[in-house]
């Protein structure tokens, strides 16, 4: 029987939802419930099986911590890695015979961290294996591979290209040691540079992540590192992050005595502002989801987290679904020691209406699209009948009814700004990158 409080929370709003949906990657919440909310919702075929399946895998260790970094790891260590994977082969089976799993063919695969490539060979070969062996692909399947540039060797590349990986989304961050230094990042640009040539001679499609607004930034410092990305001549794909500064990481100690949120947007803004008129005139394309962007003759992005189904196993993954979203337990010891003992790591979740979760799609891309584009809305209205199949209708202007009333948003000359108050809320969301603009 359902208690009073699931009751409840069909009643509302996905605004409302959204905010005890930011909690369960901190601490357990009322409203969400505890139990295994992924494994109810597998019990379900899937009803979108050739729209955007994503299978998201979890490897939560680095080699070092980077200053600014807000996702969750823990510090490499050999046989914990090993125990780590065992762990996550029970969590696939625990998920695989699963009427949706059974009714899913992916359409990307990634994987990410921390750092996968910190997998040795042996690692990486069996985990696709486990995967092939489990699991339904498209025959376009895209599988991405975060990475590295430290640790990265020729050895992985080749066990990854002839285990169908296709796709490298490397760290690189900045092309200054100094500041890499300074974060406590475990590369140098030299070898950035190296990883990069021999990824593209490999003929992987290859996504670099950088980071703006670190170390007080200057609009010249910005334009020394996208000058450096122009001159790597191939097609690439960006992911262009503006630097969040939250509590409980090293960065936001640092500066914790003069951090002023308002400002650091502000800055963040105009730094967005430049590089774009830097990356157009360059060949680069910007994407819907402004962190995006590929310069001509690569690819879009096709994974984008505003509009994805995602299965996700690991520490801290979330399962993203139509039904509702689960949430895993984010320490590494306690996932292992669950699944010695076969017990799902899933712990938290909450389910969704259809109407919550129309509303959640259209949630999602306010939280992550560009905003200040002219049509934005006839954008939202087309991208959700591709995803449903069905009218948007009034959904989107009761997403945003419910987002002013809840001081979230404010609407100014047409366009959708969040409020202080929502910034806030933000701060306790770490999946995928709340857009500034
Ligand atoms: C989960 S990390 C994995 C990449 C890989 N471990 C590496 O860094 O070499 C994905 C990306 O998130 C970005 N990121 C990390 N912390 C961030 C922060 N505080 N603000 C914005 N982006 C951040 C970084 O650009 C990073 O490459
Ligand atoms: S940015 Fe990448 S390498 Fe650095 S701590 Fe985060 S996950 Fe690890």
């Amino acid at each position: 029987m359902m208690s009073r409080s699931q009751e409840d929370m069909k009643r509302r709003s996905y605004t409302e939802v959204f905010y005890t949906s930011t909690k369960p990657w901190l601490s357990r919440h009322d409203d969400v419930l505890s139990g295994d909310v992924r494994q109810e919702i597998l019990r379900h075929q899937n009803e979108y099986p050739s729209t955007k399946n994503v299978l998201y895998l979890h490897f939560p260790f680095c080699a070092k911590r980077c200053d600014y970094c807000i996702y969750y790891s823990t510090s490499y260590k050999k046989n914990i890695v090993a125990r780590y994977l065992r762990a996550l082969e029970k969590e696939i089976d625990l998920v695989k015979e699963t009427p949706y799993i059974q009714s899913t063919n992916f359409r990307c695969v990634y994987f990410g961290g921390g750092t996968p490539s910190l997998m040795n060979h042996n690692e990486i070969r069996r985990i696709f294996r486990v995967l092939s062996d489990s699991f339904l692909f498209t025959n376009d399947v895209e599988i991405t591979f975060e990475a590295n540039p430290s640790t990265l060797t020729d050895e992985k590349l080749h066990v990854l290209k002839e285990s169908g990986c296709n796709r490298i989304s490397l760290g690189i961050q900045s092309f200054r040691d100094e500041i890499l230094r300074k974060n406590n990042c475990n590369h140098t640009v030299q070898r950035a540079l190296y990883v990069i040539d021999l990824l593209l001679r490999e003929g992987f499609v290859l996504n670099v992540d950088m980071l703006f607004g670190l170390e007080n930034q200057t609009e010249k410092d910005l334009l020394f590192e996208l000058n450096s990305l122009c001159s790597i001549s191939k097609p690439l794909q960006l992911s262009l992050f503006p630097v969040r500064i939250l509590p409980n990481t090293p960065l936001y100690e640092k500066t914790a005595s003069t951090f002023e949120p308002e400002a650091h947007t502000e800055n963040m803004i105009t730094l967005d502002k430049t590089a774009e008129n830097y990356l157009l005139k360059h060949s680069f394309i910007r994407e819907e989801i402004p962190i995006f962007y590929y310069e001509k003759g690569s690819r879009a992005h096709v994974y984008n987290s505003a509009e994805a189904r995602i299965i996700g196993l690991g520490p801290s993954a979330g399962t993203v679904l139509d039904r509702g979203f689960g949430v895993n337990i984010s320490d590494v010891n306690e996932f292992c020691e669950l699944l010695d003992q076969n017990e799902s790591p899933n712990k938290s979740g909450t389910y969704l209406t259809e109407q919550q979760n129309y509303e959640k799609f259209v949630f999602n891309r306010i939280l992550f699209m560009n905003r200040s584009l002219p049509d934005f809305r006839d954008i939202v209205a087309k991208r959700f009948n591709e995803y449903y199949g069905c009218e948007l209708n009034g959904i989107y202007e009761k997403v945003v009814n419910d987002m002013l009333n809840k001081n979230y948003i404010f609407i100014k000359e047409g366009i959708i700004h969040f409020t202080k108050r929502f910034n806030k809320i933000l701060d306790h969301f770490r999946l995928g990158a709340p857009s500034i603009i």
